[in-house]
């Protein structure tokens, strides 16, 4: 069985190893990510790629604490995080309650909050009440409608300062470490020497202390678009499509099932 990581060996990991992060929403999967990947990640991404989704606002606390419990039983031995969804942080009290929640019903081991300096102190009340807590600073999914589409950022060197004084205040807040996504690759390397906590980039360039990427999307299951920053491990969508295909052909066929798969 794999070691599970821990929050020192995260944190120590800075400067040593980059840390392989993945989405990962029910159990079959992330059993089979579990060997390979040092954190899952059960992302509010999962209301885009799985549940169908224009964006990941609408996903819910009882949706991300199904997919948590999922991932965290098919994965005992993976260090687990849990997005916390749109809405669901907007105040301290709202925020402690809600992240309790997740840790009461499933065994995750710390919860993500996408903000910047504007959420340190929602970041820093969660910390001093034992909710591990990993920031996500960036291009920031659940603010799509409010900035009009993803946007990349770090474009210019005020948005550059901005990213850094982001980083050292989800870091004073006690965060054990970094999603930062849709940044200049140059300034993630800035932002990432900043801190001492490691930065995991997705789209954020090679720079930083670690990478994550949306399963779905890596493994070329999620077809209806593809960002510039996935790289497909798998051309999965066809794997599955001509399976189902030879399925269905001996299916009609009466090829399928054989003696062999009859009792
Ligand atoms: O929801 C998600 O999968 C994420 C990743 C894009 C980091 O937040």
């Amino acid at each position: 069985m794999t070691k599970k990581m821990t929050i020192s060996k995260i944190l120590n990991s800075k400067g040593d190893k980059p840390l392989v992060m993945i989405t990962a929403y029910d159990a079959l999967f992330a059993n089979l990510f579990e060997e390979s990947a040092d954190i899952l990640l059960v992302g509010d991404s999962l209301n885009t790629s799985f549940a169908g989704k224009d964006d990941t606002l609408s996903a819910t606390l009882e949706q991300m604490i199904y997919h948590t419990g999922a991932v965290c039983s098919g994965s005992p031995a993976s260090f687990v995080i849990c997005d916390m969804p749109f809405g669901t942080y907007t105040t301290k009290k709202e925020a402690l309650k809600n992240a309790v929640k997740v840790f009461q019903s499933t065994q995750a081991d710390a919860v993500k909050i996408e903000g910047g300096a504007d959420k340190a102190d929602i970041v820093k009340h969660l910390t001093s009440n034992g909710i591990a807590v990993c920031g996500h600073i960036g291009l920031l999914p659940q603010s799509v409608r409010s900035e009009g589409g993803y946007k990349v950022k770090g474009k210019d060197e005020a948005s550059a300062l901005s990213l850094i004084e982001d980083a050292k205040a989800i870091e004073a807040a006690g965060a054990f470490c970094m999603v930062i996504e849709g940044v200049k690759a140059d300034v993630a390397e800035r932002v990432a020497k900043s801190v001492s906590i490691p930065l995991v980039g997705i789209g954020a360039g090679a720079g930083v202390d670690g990478q994550v990427l949306v399963f779905s999307d890596m493994l070329g299951l999620f077809e209806k678009f593809t960002p510039k920053f996935v790289k497909k491990y798998l051309e999965g969508a066809s794997v599955v499509r001509e399976a189902v295909a030879e399925y269905a052909k001996e299916v009609r066929s009466r090829e399928f099932p054989s003696e062999k798969y009859s009792y």
